[in-house]
Protein backbone atom coordinates (compact mmCIF):
# COMPACT_ATOMS: atom_id res chain seq x y z
CA UNK A 1 0.00 0.00 0.00
CA UNK A 2 1.66 3.81 -0.72
CA UNK A 3 1.61 6.23 2.18
CA UNK A 4 -0.78 8.74 1.64
CA UNK A 5 0.58 11.99 0.50
CA UNK A 6 1.76 14.27 3.31
CA UNK A 7 0.05 17.57 3.22
CA UNK A 8 -0.08 20.93 5.12
CA UNK A 9 -3.33 20.19 7.14
CA UNK A 10 -2.41 17.02 7.64
CA UNK A 11 0.69 18.54 10.04
CA UNK A 12 -0.97 20.02 12.02
CA UNK A 13 -2.80 16.43 13.40
CA UNK A 14 0.68 15.27 13.80
CA UNK A 15 1.47 18.21 16.93
CA UNK A 16 -0.90 16.34 19.07
CA UNK A 17 0.39 12.72 18.11
CA UNK A 18 3.78 11.54 19.59
CA UNK A 19 4.84 11.03 15.96
CA UNK A 20 7.49 12.66 15.60
CA UNK A 21 8.08 14.94 11.95
CA UNK A 22 11.33 13.95 9.89
CA UNK A 23 12.22 16.16 7.70
CA UNK A 24 15.74 16.24 5.44
CA UNK A 25 17.03 19.07 2.82
CA UNK A 26 17.48 17.47 -0.99
CA UNK A 27 18.84 19.55 -4.02
CA UNK A 28 17.99 16.97 -7.16
CA UNK A 29 15.26 14.52 -8.16
CA UNK A 30 17.38 11.90 -7.65
CA UNK A 31 18.25 12.63 -3.69
CA UNK A 32 14.41 13.75 -3.24
CA UNK A 33 13.41 10.05 -4.80
CA UNK A 34 15.91 8.40 -2.11
CA UNK A 35 14.33 10.61 0.75
CA UNK A 36 10.67 9.51 -0.54
CA UNK A 37 11.46 6.34 -0.43
CA UNK A 38 12.85 6.49 2.98
CA UNK A 39 9.38 7.52 3.76
CA UNK A 40 10.75 11.29 5.10
CA UNK A 41 7.50 13.58 5.41
CA UNK A 42 9.20 16.46 4.46
CA UNK A 43 11.58 17.54 1.86
CA UNK A 44 12.98 20.79 2.54
CA UNK A 45 15.04 22.54 -0.85
CA UNK A 46 17.60 24.52 1.89
CA UNK A 47 19.31 27.31 0.56
CA UNK A 48 22.16 25.78 2.22
CA UNK A 49 22.79 24.40 -1.08
CA UNK A 50 25.08 27.29 -1.15
CA UNK A 51 26.98 25.42 0.69
CA UNK A 52 26.75 22.15 0.42
CA UNK A 53 26.26 22.15 -3.56
CA UNK A 54 27.41 25.46 -4.78
CA UNK A 55 30.68 25.70 -2.32
CA UNK A 56 29.89 28.81 -0.84
CA UNK A 57 30.33 30.08 2.63
CA UNK A 58 27.73 31.19 3.77
CA UNK A 59 24.08 31.19 2.85
CA UNK A 60 23.69 34.50 1.46
CA UNK A 61 24.62 34.56 -2.50
CA UNK A 62 21.78 32.06 -3.31
CA UNK A 63 19.55 33.29 -5.88
CA UNK A 64 15.79 33.14 -6.06
CA UNK A 65 16.42 31.72 -9.55
CA UNK A 66 18.97 28.94 -9.03
CA UNK A 67 16.12 28.60 -5.83
CA UNK A 68 13.15 27.73 -8.26
CA UNK A 69 15.57 25.63 -10.40
CA UNK A 70 16.29 23.30 -7.50
CA UNK A 71 12.76 23.26 -6.39
CA UNK A 72 11.86 22.14 -9.24
CA UNK A 73 13.85 19.20 -9.89
CA UNK A 74 13.22 18.09 -6.23
CA UNK A 75 9.75 18.03 -7.13
CA UNK A 76 9.47 15.74 -9.82
CA UNK A 77 11.38 13.38 -7.69
CA UNK A 78 8.94 13.16 -4.67
CA UNK A 79 5.79 11.96 -4.75
CA UNK A 80 4.71 11.60 -0.70
CA UNK A 81 6.30 14.01 0.57
CA UNK A 82 6.19 17.80 1.21
CA UNK A 83 7.99 19.32 -0.43
CA UNK A 84 9.10 23.14 0.80
CA UNK A 85 10.60 25.77 -1.05
CA UNK A 86 13.11 28.16 0.79
CA UNK A 87 13.06 31.89 0.39
CA UNK A 88 16.69 33.07 -0.47
CA UNK A 89 18.51 36.07 1.37
CA UNK A 90 17.26 39.30 -0.58
CA UNK A 91 13.39 37.77 -1.98
CA UNK A 92 11.87 38.26 0.78
CA UNK A 93 13.18 40.90 3.41
CA UNK A 94 12.42 43.95 0.83
CA UNK A 95 8.55 43.81 1.37
CA UNK A 96 5.85 41.57 1.70
CA UNK A 97 5.21 42.32 -1.86
CA UNK A 98 7.98 40.96 -3.13
CA UNK A 99 8.04 37.95 -0.44
CA UNK A 100 4.26 37.40 -1.99
CA UNK A 101 6.12 37.23 -5.62
CA UNK A 102 9.05 35.28 -4.71
CA UNK A 103 6.98 32.45 -3.34
CA UNK A 104 4.80 32.14 -6.31
CA UNK A 105 7.60 31.75 -8.22
CA UNK A 106 8.92 29.32 -6.02
CA UNK A 107 5.36 27.20 -6.74
CA UNK A 108 4.45 27.97 -10.22
CA UNK A 109 8.36 27.64 -11.22
CA UNK A 110 9.25 25.08 -8.40
CA UNK A 111 5.94 23.15 -8.14
CA UNK A 112 6.69 23.80 -3.99
CA UNK A 113 3.79 23.13 -2.01
CA UNK A 114 5.08 25.65 0.46
CA UNK A 115 7.43 27.84 1.43
CA UNK A 116 10.28 28.75 4.22
CA UNK A 117 11.41 32.24 5.16
CA UNK A 118 13.81 32.98 8.41
CA UNK A 119 12.59 35.47 10.75
CA UNK A 120 10.30 36.49 13.09
CA UNK A 121 8.16 39.67 14.69
CA UNK A 122 9.90 42.00 11.42
CA UNK A 123 8.78 38.83 9.11
CA UNK A 124 5.20 38.77 10.82
CA UNK A 125 3.41 40.76 7.91
CA UNK A 126 5.46 38.69 5.09
CA UNK A 127 4.61 35.50 6.61
CA UNK A 128 0.40 37.14 7.13
CA UNK A 129 0.83 38.19 3.19
CA UNK A 130 1.87 35.10 1.54
CA UNK A 131 -0.05 33.37 3.26
CA UNK A 132 -3.43 35.58 2.66
CA UNK A 133 -2.11 34.39 -1.15
CA UNK A 134 -2.72 30.35 -0.15
CA UNK A 135 0.89 29.63 -0.42
CA UNK A 136 1.71 27.86 3.02
CA UNK A 137 4.50 29.36 5.03
CA UNK A 138 6.96 27.24 7.56
CA UNK A 139 8.87 29.61 10.01
CA UNK A 140 12.19 29.49 10.71
CA UNK A 141 13.99 31.33 14.11
CA UNK A 142 16.67 31.31 16.39
CA UNK A 143 19.99 30.90 14.50
CA UNK A 144 18.94 31.93 11.15
CA UNK A 145 21.58 31.77 8.60
CA UNK A 146 20.67 34.74 6.71
CA UNK A 147 21.67 36.35 9.43
CA UNK A 148 25.05 35.48 9.20
CA UNK A 149 26.60 39.01 9.78
CA UNK A 150 24.90 40.08 13.09
CA UNK A 151 24.68 37.13 14.78
CA UNK A 152 28.96 37.10 13.44
CA UNK A 153 28.86 33.49 12.23
CA UNK A 154 26.54 30.37 12.83
CA UNK A 155 26.19 31.26 16.57
CA UNK A 156 23.49 29.32 19.25
CA UNK A 157 21.13 32.00 19.93
CA UNK A 158 18.42 32.53 23.28
CA UNK A 159 21.68 31.51 25.71
CA UNK A 160 20.76 35.63 27.61
CA UNK A 161 17.75 36.56 28.85
CA UNK A 162 16.77 39.39 27.28
CA UNK A 163 14.43 41.21 24.38
CA UNK A 164 17.46 41.98 22.28
CA UNK A 165 18.10 40.15 18.79
CA UNK A 166 18.90 36.39 19.72
CA UNK A 167 17.95 36.87 23.75
CA UNK A 168 15.54 34.45 25.13
CA UNK A 169 12.50 36.56 25.32
CA UNK A 170 12.89 37.63 21.72
CA UNK A 171 12.76 34.60 20.44
CA UNK A 172 9.41 33.51 22.45
CA UNK A 173 8.22 36.66 20.94
CA UNK A 174 9.53 35.49 17.32
CA UNK A 175 7.41 32.33 17.46
CA UNK A 176 4.13 33.56 18.54
CA UNK A 177 4.75 36.39 16.27
CA UNK A 178 5.27 33.98 13.23
CA UNK A 179 2.59 31.18 14.59
CA UNK A 180 0.06 34.38 14.61
CA UNK A 181 1.12 35.24 11.25
CA UNK A 182 -0.07 31.75 9.80
CA UNK A 183 2.64 30.23 9.62
CA UNK A 184 1.80 26.15 9.77
CA UNK A 185 5.00 25.00 11.28
CA UNK A 186 8.58 26.48 12.61
CA UNK A 187 11.67 25.49 12.36
CA UNK A 188 13.52 26.13 15.41
CA UNK A 189 17.62 26.46 14.74
CA UNK A 190 20.60 26.52 17.17
CA UNK A 191 18.94 27.27 20.59
CA UNK A 192 19.24 25.28 23.82
CA UNK A 193 17.22 22.80 24.68
CA UNK A 194 15.19 24.34 27.31
CA UNK A 195 14.27 27.15 25.39
CA UNK A 196 13.15 24.67 22.04
CA UNK A 197 10.99 22.71 25.05
CA UNK A 198 9.32 25.74 26.44
CA UNK A 199 8.64 26.84 22.57
CA UNK A 200 7.19 23.53 21.66
CA UNK A 201 4.95 23.79 24.50
CA UNK A 202 3.51 27.02 23.82
CA UNK A 203 3.21 27.05 20.02
CA UNK A 204 0.37 25.60 18.94
CA UNK A 205 2.26 24.35 15.27
CA UNK A 206 4.56 21.81 14.95
CA UNK A 207 8.69 22.36 15.88
CA UNK A 208 10.88 21.51 13.66
CA UNK A 209 14.06 21.48 15.08
CA UNK A 210 18.01 21.95 14.15
CA UNK A 211 20.59 21.96 17.21
CA UNK A 212 17.41 22.52 19.59
CA UNK A 213 17.15 18.84 21.55
CA UNK A 214 14.68 15.94 21.28
CA UNK A 215 11.98 18.08 22.66
CA UNK A 216 10.72 19.37 19.58
CA UNK A 217 7.76 17.85 17.31
CA UNK A 218 10.07 17.20 14.54
CA UNK A 219 13.71 17.35 13.16
CA UNK A 220 15.65 18.46 10.07
CA UNK A 221 19.21 17.77 9.12
CA UNK A 222 21.34 19.16 5.98
CA UNK A 223 21.22 15.85 3.73
CA UNK A 224 25.07 15.93 3.28
CA UNK A 225 25.99 15.69 7.16
CA UNK A 226 22.91 12.41 7.11
CA UNK A 227 24.79 10.90 4.53
CA UNK A 228 28.74 11.69 5.44
CA UNK A 229 29.34 13.92 2.27
CA UNK A 230 30.09 16.72 4.63
CA UNK A 231 33.72 17.40 5.69
CA UNK A 232 33.08 19.09 8.66
CA UNK A 233 29.66 18.40 10.69
CA UNK A 234 28.50 21.43 13.45
CA UNK A 235 28.11 19.73 16.83
CA UNK A 236 24.12 19.09 16.29
CA UNK A 237 24.32 16.80 13.15
CA UNK A 238 24.83 13.53 12.57
CA UNK A 239 26.72 11.48 9.73
CA UNK A 240 24.46 7.77 9.64
CA UNK A 241 26.40 6.65 6.52
CA UNK A 242 30.54 7.51 5.46
CA UNK A 243 29.37 8.28 1.78
CA UNK A 244 32.58 10.47 1.55
CA UNK A 245 35.48 8.01 1.87
CA UNK A 246 32.43 5.45 -0.43
CA UNK A 247 32.34 7.90 -3.29
CA UNK A 248 36.51 8.56 -3.03
CA UNK A 249 36.61 4.80 -3.01
CA UNK A 250 34.63 4.19 -6.26
CA UNK A 251 36.22 7.08 -7.85
CA UNK A 252 39.65 5.48 -7.37
CA UNK A 253 38.95 2.11 -8.00
CA UNK A 254 37.46 3.40 -11.45
CA UNK A 255 40.76 5.13 -12.24
CA UNK A 256 42.73 1.89 -11.31
CA UNK A 257 40.66 0.21 -13.43
CA UNK A 258 40.86 2.58 -17.01
CA UNK A 259 44.72 3.31 -15.95
CA UNK A 260 45.69 -0.37 -16.13
CA UNK A 261 43.22 -1.08 -18.96
CA UNK A 262 40.77 -3.47 -16.88
CA UNK A 263 37.74 -1.26 -17.42
CA UNK A 264 35.91 -1.51 -19.70
CA UNK A 265 36.45 -5.24 -20.32
CA UNK A 266 34.63 -7.21 -22.74
CA UNK A 267 31.52 -7.38 -20.87
CA UNK A 268 31.34 -3.44 -20.63
CA UNK A 269 32.05 -3.29 -24.91
CA UNK A 270 29.70 -3.91 -27.65
CA UNK A 271 29.67 -6.23 -30.11
O1 LIG B 1 18.76 25.80 4.28
C1 LIG B 1 18.61 24.84 5.05
O2 LIG B 1 19.06 23.72 4.79
C2 LIG B 1 17.86 25.08 6.27
C3 LIG B 1 17.76 23.95 7.25
C4 LIG B 1 19.04 23.64 7.88
C5 LIG B 1 16.69 24.20 8.26
O3 LIG B 1 17.36 26.13 6.46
Amino acid sequence: MTAAKVTVPSLAERKASSEKLVMVTAYDATFAALADDAGVDLILVGDSLGMVVQGVENTLPVTLDEMAYHTRLVSRGASRALVIGDLPFGAYQVSPEQGVASSIRLVKEGRAAAVKLEGGVPMADTIEAITRVDIPVMGHIGLTPQSFHRMGGHRVQGRSAGAHAGGRERLLADAKAVEQAGAFAVVVEGVPRSLAVELTQTLSIPTIGIGAGPECDGQVLVLHDVLGLSPNLFKFAKAYANLRADVVDALERYAHEVRTGAFPDDDHSFH
